[in-house]
């Protein structure tokens, strides 16, 4: 049983959003790279870069509601989301090239696991919350794979 007070809860509510926000921002960018992509791994990384954002639509659906059940509300505008993300969109009208779109979504994975643990470890430590920690660790573990598979088709060798 959660035994977490209301304000406990509030205050992980409030950690979790800029991690809702990191994931609808990586979810735009995994679209405007799966429409814009060309070269020679078109294929390839136009339907991973699908995977990708059908993956966040649901992690994004799964942090929004864990904060609702916290008993805070779910940011939902894009101007929040750019506010708490840590993460930059491309510049509009920007379109890097196939290498550079698999390593900028690879980072961005990077960046979102190490903030994920680093919550997940917070919880823990400070609220005793392994049940939000669990959930983000099974999610950063998820993000890992993305960022290890990336870089390895990249790979120069
Ligand atoms: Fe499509």
């Amino acid at each position: 049983m959660n035994t977490l007070s209301n304000g406990a809860k509030l205050k992980i509510a409030e950690l979790l959003k800029p991690i809702l926000a990191d994931q609808f921002v990586l979810y735009t960018k995994a679209r405007n790279y799966h429409w814009n992509i060309t070269g020679s791994m078109f294929f390839t990384l136009h339907i991973k870069f699908e995977e990708l954002y059908n993956e966040l639509a649901l992690d994004v659906d799964e942090t929004a509601e864990r904060i609702r059940t916290y008993g805070s509300n779910a940011p939902g505008t894009m101007t929040e989301f750019l506010k708490l993300s840590g993460l930059k969109e491309e510049a509009d009208g920007n379109y890097p090239d196939q290498f550079e779109m698999a390593t900028k979504i690879a980072e961005d994975y990077n960046f979102l696991s190490a903030r994920i643990n680093e919550v997940g470890l917070k919880l823990q430590k400070e609220f005793g919350d392994e049940i939000t920690a669990g959930k983000l660790y099974s999610i950063a573990e998820r993000y890992e794979k993305h960022v290890w598979m990336l870089k390895s088709l990249i790979a120069k060798n």
